[in-house]
């Protein structure tokens, strides 16, 4: 298995360490413009390898694509990152030449790769790499959801006052500060819904400060976050090479499910050795399905700004 990351900023290095530590992958190959930069993130974090106790070989590159020659996922991280207060749709004029460009130059050596895309605005980069290659659909993926999930469950365990381990929640939508849909009503400690244990303004705090919870870290951080977004891909990545078949929520080209076309935005998805194999249709409230739907026109607003 071998995975190359486009991009060796805090967020791509992140992405390279976790899949080393997690040991599923033969080969991460790091890919950075910046001369030098890619090849010493990878002789750092190979130098972690024997105190870490990871196998897989991680190789840095500055700009040559033929070192990533038949990887089997590829990772998007490349464009630049939000400062204190901006959205993540500021970043769009950039990026889209960016992402358009890595993308081509991924596939130009990788035929079969799957791709996850992580830069922002995300959803509208993942529409973006649809419209600009002619990769099946359930070989690029969105990577927004895992992220903002993780975000909620921390800040439920923190209301709970609760091990992250009891909690299991799932946030759907755009992966921006606006458009993200925390599904409250469905999430649980152990089985028992959240709002058994929570009163409705908590609950709802819970809900602002996760749509929040990138911007509250550029705003700390001075830069985007990375552990946990690094996290995430590692997560979306073992999926698809361990043959998983795990549900995150994850952006997709929506073709009719849940009322949404022509669109990439966060829903549960299956993950496997074929990237997306499923897109699961979960119930959803009166009220999340208009949230959702608010979601989508944020999204197609952003998608507007693209040149395609
Ligand atoms: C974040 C960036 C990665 O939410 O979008 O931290």
């Amino acid at each position: 298995m071998k995975i190359t990351v486009v991009g060796a900023g805090a967020v791509g290095a992140s992405c390279a360490e976790y899949i080393a530590i997690k040991n599923f992958a033969s080969e991460v190959v790091l890919l950075d413009i910046k001369e030098g930069y890619a090849e010493g993130k990878a002789m750092d974090l190979m130098q972690t390898a024997s105190l870490n106790g990871f196998d897989t070989t991680i190789t840095g590159t500055t700009g040559d694509y033929s070192k990533t020659a038949d990887s089997d996922i590829a990772v998007i991280t490349s464009g630049i990152p939000r400062k204190p207060g901006m959205t993540r749709e500021e970043l769009i004029g950039i990026n889209a030449g960016i992402v358009k460009t890595v993308a081509s130059s991924l596939l130009e050596h990788s035929p079969n790769v799957i791709l996850i895309v992580v830069s922002n605005p995300m959803d509208t980069m993942t529409y973006l790499v649809h419209k600009s290659t002619n990769l099946p659909k359930n070989k690029i993926i969105g990577m927004g959801g895992a992220l903002d999930s993780a975000r909620f469950k921390y800040r439920l365990a923190e209301a709970l006052d609760a091990p992250i381990s009891d909690i299991d929640g799932m946030v759907i939508g755009g992966h921006s500060d606006t458009g993200m849909v925390p599904l409250a009503s469905q999430a649980a400690r152990n089985s028992v819904k959240v709002s058994e244990f929570l009163t409705e303004d908590r609950l709802k705090q819970v809900v602002e400060d996760t749509k929040v919870g990138g911007a509250t870290l550029t705003k700390l951080l001075g830069t985007s976050a990375w552990y946990a977004p690094g996290a995430a891909v590692s997560s979306l990545a073992q999926a698809i090479a361990c043959d998983q078949k795990k549900m995150f929520p994850c952006s997709t080209l929506l073709d009719g499910e849940y009322g949404l076309s022509d669109i990439c935005i966060g829903v549960p998805v299956l993950l496997g050795k074929n990237g997306i194999e499923k897109i699961v249709d979960i119930p959803l409230s009166d009220t999340e399905k208009a949230k959702m739907q608010e979601s989508a026109v944020g999204v197609r607003n952003t998608n507007g700004l693209l040149d395609v």
